[in-house]
């Protein structure tokens, strides 16, 4: 029955393949050592067929540090990688008019190629924490794992830092909440929801890891392939990012940092966990790694000794083992628990992988729940 009910899933919903990337730090430190792979953007037909359906992109992984899937823009439909970003709220991906070397490495958009373009003309600039990037603003058709979003507004960029050429996806399509758009920027999700292309208001997002294919964000539904019951539902505690309250970190049952409980949001766009300082120190030194050039390294063969960290969250607990928290590379090493904010903790794709991640608008709730892995 289990496999019955997988493939009707797999059957009724449409989703977005994720490919998985590299922040541009991580793509400058082991840039050329991992293999260049060309990956098929496969377009779910399905989503043509049902209407009021859920949209599958699958992911590509690389180096299970970025996820990226492929969407589309305008008629004839322009093919774009995004980061797909819970962390942000804007689409905008890099348009003809940016010249420099950074963007001629990525795919551009035409707006004189696309019938159904219109011209908003304001400017827009994001500085992400690594990345930076400007433009204007125009609005046009978007397709995202077959679901087909009208009138949405979205960033044409004009220039970017040069960070943004060692990142592997060409833009950035936001799934956290519209106050955290531009003003008047509909987030494209906020469009799926009022334009009725999907069956749910939530998304879900799979991320494999150990560089696996598979990784997926579906909207409108959740595919249980990737899961294992129960989920937890966690109500958000500001909408504007996925905000959560986490209640406490743990190593050995000691707390070991968010004592008496902290704020966390959940970010698909961030590799790694983030979180204050003194925080990090601690919880790094009971995991024992140590501060190397602002890693926290640690020796790869003691990975089966390191302890478990627990995250304490609604009465449940989220565990990493080293395996999950522990990143590996041909220079070694090193720990994900790195120096963030000072109040906000981020959960980003190292706690992802582990638990399956349900973003759920028409509750204001993420739901967690262990993660399925396909071997
Ligand atoms: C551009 O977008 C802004 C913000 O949503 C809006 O106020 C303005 O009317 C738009 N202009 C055009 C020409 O569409």
């Amino acid at each position: 029955m289990v496999w019955a009910f997988a493939v009707f899933a797999m059957v009724a919903l449409s989703e977005v393949p994720l490919l998985k990337g590299k922040s541009a730090r991580e793509v400058l430190e082991e840039q050329g050592l991992w293999e260049e792979y060309k990956v098929k953007y496969p377009y779910n037909p399905m989503g043509k067929f049902e209407r009021s359906a859920v949209g599958k992109v699958p992911m590509f992984n690389n180096a299970d540090m970025t996820y990226y899937g492929v969407i589309f823009i305008g008629t004839p439909p322009q093919s774009f990688k995004v980061l797909f970003d819970t962390g942000s709220s804007i689409l905008w991906v890099p348009s003809v008019y940016c010249t420099t070397p950074i963007c001629n490495i990525h795919n551009k958009f035409n707006p004189d190629l696309s019938s159904t373009y219109r011209n908003n003309g304001s400017i827009f600039s994001i500085p992400y924490t690594t990345e930076g990037v400007g433009g204007f603003l125009g609005y046009d058709t978007v397709t995202v794992g077959g679901l087909t979003v009208v009138n949405q507004m979205f960033g044409l960029s004009e220039a970017e830092t040069p960070n943004m050429m060692h990142v592997v996806f060409d833009g950035i399509l936001g799934l956290a909440y519209p106050g955290l758009a531009l003003s008047g920027a509909t987030p494209v999700f906020d469009n799926m929801m009022s334009q009725g292309l999907v069956r749910q208001d939530l998304f879900a997002v799979y991320l494999s890891s150990k560089s696996q294919q598979g990784s997926v964000v579906t909207f409108g539904g959740v595919d249980p392939i990737h899961y294992y019951e129960p989920i937890t539902w966690i109500p958000v505690t500001r909408e504007l990012y996925w905000q959560i309250a986490v209640d406490s970190v743990t190593i050995n049952g000691q707390v070991v940092a968010c004592s008496g409980g902290c704020q966390a949001i959940v970010d698909t766009g961030t590799s790694f966990i983030t979180g204050p300082e003194k925080s990090m120190n601690n919880i790094n030194s009971c995991v024992g790694s140590r501060v190397l050039r602002g890693d926290y390294v640690v020796s790869c063969h003691k990975i089966s000794q390191m302890p478990d960290v627990t995250f304490h969250i609604q009465g449940q607990e989220f565990t990493l083992p080293a395996s999950a928290y522990v990143l590996q590379s041909q220079y070694g090493c090193r720990a994900a628990f790195f120096r963030g904010d000072d109040s906000l903790w981020i959960l980003g794709d190292v706690f992802i992988q582990q638990y399956y991640s349900i973003f759920d608008r028409a509750h204001n709730m993420v739901g967690f729940a262990k993660a399925r892995k396909s071997t």
